[in-house]
């Protein structure tokens, strides 16, 4: 098989689709080797469209059975069909066309369309997954009203579709057969049936305006034990989504059924949302913290897509930011609201801080290197070869931070007001980015008269992280200090192919600040007529100049804070100012940040030192800073195990001009072996002060207990103390829940000394076999480990529990060797590289989507140091130069090579 040409796909190109089809009727007759799907819809010719426009209709590796118009079969010249499409000419203006077409679930490996896991069927359309189902305009502006018919064997007892069940029947051959009707013009991404033995726990619940509606969630029999966190999540967000955006279930019915093989988290199918196991099944023993967190998390945001992403949707998915960026936000504040309720308002202001630290996190982490490699692209791409490839942490994550700019910028009531705005405009629609941008800027502009939203549009339409560049100069005698922010964002990935003429232009950026005296000590700041503590600068042009008046002395600026925008920020703050923030500065999330700075400056100078082969030594004061968090008593657990944790190497990396993860591995794990050692008795006592005894409960208190407690024992061991292995052994064996069974077992495992280790993972294996997600950590504790080496790797491999065929199971092992291992996977002689490219031609030989992200993986080759860049390009170029490489592969590594800093 060849590589396909790749063709691009650009955002200006946008023209409607000639026809509407405002209904559809599919007919399934299921079976693993060979389902037939009968497709019958009503077309109509749009207005606009011209006499002679074709109806292309888009398929993928579908067997054609027959096609008939108005009840009539058409003889085989009567139709156009081609690998990709099937065209029919000389339509009237209304006609009923109707397709059979026959396809094949059980050898389906790419997890897109129709297929079968566990023994059951799935489907996953978004974004071009129809196609494989049927012949359809498979585009999201196409929205029609679906009537479903499910036919299948008696062992598949369960027969669900999106929307009402109104029939059931059991034919005389013995099969079962259903009727769904969505009441719901939806596109046909949306679409979704599931079918096969499944149990189920349900609830019911009465809406804000009275009605009752069912709630269930499906998953294989045996598990049901494990739902009830899944279900409780969703009444969660059902009341949420009523009282902070007045937004209401519009079914009786909604659902979610969790699958083991699934290429994501989960998808928002209107009324049948369909989610990765991983996202929906928890208990004590086999789930952990952050497992629980995440369940809440995915079902928040596929729920909160029925309203975002569903009733109004996307025109085309260049506009996939409009719904996924939207309703990240959405999960985020939902999190965030769940994480602080009924606590104090200072419990409630660390809560949302700790919340906002971990999303902050994670955008550094992944979205920052995505803006500055070979792949950046805008929140709203200009252009794609394959759509699967921007599921991207830019769309999703830098895409809420654009949204939450909004919502900084209008306010909390102004924010609901456009919202309001934009239901009213477009219900029941499918819109783009500015349509919503343009329902926010209505009321934008009624509460700052003169001003509007024209250069706030700009991050729709450029990538890259722009740095905001501060200077701050005080005034003694006129007792004034003057704030200069200065902005620049030089072209990024695509955009450098534009050539040296492309200019881009100044960001609309709310940056958020606070002055601290030389105590600590907010200084009130006079800004808009007001008197605050944090002042909101709005720049909009290449740089701009505020007074503050009545500041005595030189104050120490806290920047940034909350991280208003999605930007990076250059101030040069001593050290000791940095101390002073990380222990007064009264924003949270500020506070956070100096400590991070300080520990990024000490890690950085340790990889340096590290480099030039001089002997490591941590300094005193940033020791002193870390001893301060560690003990003070008015911090609380969960936020002071964020200020503790050391940055990520994804984040440290992004600070040195040529990446060594080795080094950086080598610097961390040095600093914390070195406050293990020089905090022992702090850390001690705040393992013994913070331990969770009784009844597991998965909320943020003891959740931030248990985090702190395991970072504590983390240093401890690293330290190498004996002690420390005594505490690991005792926690391993008693623990009472799997936060702490894992914490204890992988500090064993990277720190831990004799038998007991190894033991004890085997131990672990033998007990959770038959639990696919705990195997799952089981083989990521390992790909992770400080001495796993890419030959460890392999043996894991041959392990039976392994395949490449689950994505979950894949992940677990080659995703984290090679993103999470910097050792293994970054070792001088390239192994770890040539593995990657064994592993993405493997990979995308059954499942393109997957292959392409762990492609990824070697995107920044090009800022690594000379030892490892050679080797790394090599790896992409025999990668490129396979034959017969997907779409998806295709495009990321010929853009990391094409596109290369
Ligand atoms: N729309 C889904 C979400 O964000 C994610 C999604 C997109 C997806 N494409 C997918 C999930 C393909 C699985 C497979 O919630
Ligand atoms: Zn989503």
């Amino acid at each position: 098989m060849r590589t396909e040409t790749p063709v691009t796909v650009y955002r200006k190109d946008y023209q409607p689709y000639p026809y509407d089809i405002p209904e559809v009727a599919l007919a399934f007759d299921l079976a693993p080797d060979a389902t037939e799907v009968r497709c019958t819809m009503h077309v109509q010719r749009r207005p606009g469209a011209g006499a002679d426009a074709a109806l292309i209709l888009d398929g993928e590796e579908l067997e054609l059975v027959s096609v008939g118009v108005n009840g009539k079969a058409l003889p085989a010249g009567g139709y156009e069909l081609s690998a990709h499409s099937l065209v029919l000419h000389g339509l009237p203006d209304d006609a009923t066309v109707e397709i059979v077409s026959r396809c094949k679930p059980s050898a389906n490996s790419t997890l897109m369309g129709l297929y079968v896991s566990g023994g059951n069927f799935f489907t996953q359309c978004e974004a071009e997954g129809f196609r494989r189902i049927t012949w359809f305009a498979d585009r999201p502006d196409v929205m029609s009203r679906y009537r479903v018919t499910l036919r299948a064997e008696p062992q598949y007892p369960v027969l669900l579709s999106n929307g009402n069940l109104i029939a059931t029947r059991q034919l005389p051959d013995g099969r079962n057969e259903v009727e769904w009707e969505d009441p719901f013009p939806k596109p046909c991404y949306l679409f979704a049936l599931v079918a096969g033995n499944l149990t189920h726990r349900e609830t019911t619940v009465k809406t804000a305006s009275g009605r009752d509606v069912l709630l269930q969630v499906y998953s294989d029999p045996g598990s049901e034990t494990k739902t009830e966190w899944a279900l409780d999540s969703l009444v969660r967000a059902l009341r949420w989504d009523e009282s902070r955006f007045g937004l209401e279930l519009d079914l009786d019915r909604f659902m979610i059924v969790a699958v083991h093989d699934f290429n994501m988290g989960a998808m928002e199918n209107k009324g049948l949302n369909i989610f990765n196991a991983a996202y929906v099944l928890a208990d004590a023993d086999t789930a952990t913290d952050a497992n629980y967190e995440g369940i809440e998390s995915v079902i928040g945001h596929e729920y909160f897509h029925n309203w975002t992403g569903n009733r109004v949707t996307c025109r085309d998915w260049f506009q996939l930011s409009l719904k996924e960026g939207l309703t990240v936000f959405r999960d985020q504040e939902f999190s965030a609201d769940m994480m602080a309720h009924g606590m104090d308002a200072a419990a409630a202001a660390s809560a949302r801080a700790v919340k906002r630290i971990d999303d902050v996190v994670a955008l550094r982490a992944a979205q920052f290197p995505e803006d500055a490699g070979p792949m950046a692209h805008p929140i709203r791409p200009e252009s794609y070869q394959e759509i699967g490839n921007f599921y991207t942490a830019t769309v999703y994550e830098k895409g809420a931070e654009v949204i939450r700019m909004q919502h900084t910028l209008l306010g909390e009531d102004g924010f609901r007001a456009g919202m309001d705005e934009y239901f009213r405009r477009h219900d029941g629609q499918a819109v783009t980015c500015d349509d919503f941008v343009a329902a926010m800027e209505s009321v934008y502009v009624r509460q700052h008269p003169g001003r509007d939203l024209s250069v706030f549009r700009r991050w729709y339409r450029q990538a890259g992280t722009p740095r905001v560049t501060v200077t701050l100069e005080h005034d003694a005698a006129a007792r004034r200090c003057t704030v200069t922010l200065t902005q620049a964002c030089p072209p990024v990935g695509v955009e450098k192919k534009a050539g040296p003429d492309y200019v881009k232009a100044p960001y609309h950026i709310p940056f958020a600040i606070g002055l601290l005296d030389r105590n600590g000590r907010a200084l009130p700041l006079r800004h808009e007529g007001a008197v605050v503590d944090t002042a909101l600068l709005e720049l909009t042009t290449q740089s701009q100049q505020w007074t503050f008046d009545d500041i005595a002395e030189a104050p120490v600026p806290s920047l940034l804070r909350d991280f208003s925008a999605p930007v990076i920020v250059d101030y040069d703050w001593s050290d000791e100012e940095l101390a002073l923030l990380s222990a007064h500065d009264g924003n949270p999330f500020a506070r956070w940040e100096a400590g991070q700075e300080l520990a990024t400056r000490q890690i950085l100078a340790l990889a340096d030192a590290r480099q030039a082969g001089r002997t490591l030594q941590a300094d005193t004061a940033f020791i002193e800073a870390w001893r301060a968090l560690l003990t003070d008593p008015k911090l609380d657990a969960a936020f002071r195990a964020r200020a503790l944790a050391l940055p990520s190497e994804k984040t440290l990396a992004e600070r040195m001009r040529l990446v060594d993860p080795p080094a950086l591995a080598v610097a961390r794990d040095f600093l914390r072996a070195e406050l293990g050692r020089q905090l022992e008795a702090e850390f001690r006592q705040a393992f013994d002060d913070n331990q969770t005894p009784g009844a597991y409960s998965p909320a943020p208190v003891p959740a931030g207990r248990r985090a702190l407690k395991n970072l504590a024992l983390s240093h401890l061991m690293a330290a190498g103390e004996q002690e420390a292995q005594r505490l690991a052994e005792q926690q391993y064996a008693t623990a009472g829940n799997m936060t702490d069974s894992m914490a204890a077992l992988s500090s064993l495992i990277n720190y831990g000394q004799g038998e007991f280790p190894q033991e004890a993972l085997t131990a672990f294996y033998a007990r959770w076999s038959d639990n696919p997600l705990v195997v799952d950590k089981w083989f990521a504790l390992q790909a992770a480990a400080r001495s796993t080496t890419v030959q460890t790797a392999r043996e894991l491999m041959t392990h039976p529990a392994f395949t490449l065929r689950n994505p979950n199971r894949a992940r677990a092992l080659i995703f984290q060797f090679c993103l999470n291992n910097a050792r293994g996977m970054h070792h001088p002689d390239g192994s770890g590289y040539a593995f990657w490219a064994e592993q993405v031609l493997a990979l995308d030989a059954l499942n393109p989507e997957i292959a392409a992200r762990l492609a990824r993986a070697l995107d920044n080759w090009s800022r690594f140091v000379p030892t490892l860049r050679i080797p790394m390009q090599a790896a992409l170029q025999q990668v490129r130069q396979h034959e017969g490489l997907s779409r998806n592969v295709h495009e990321i590594v010929s853009k990391a090579l094409e596109f290369a800093a």
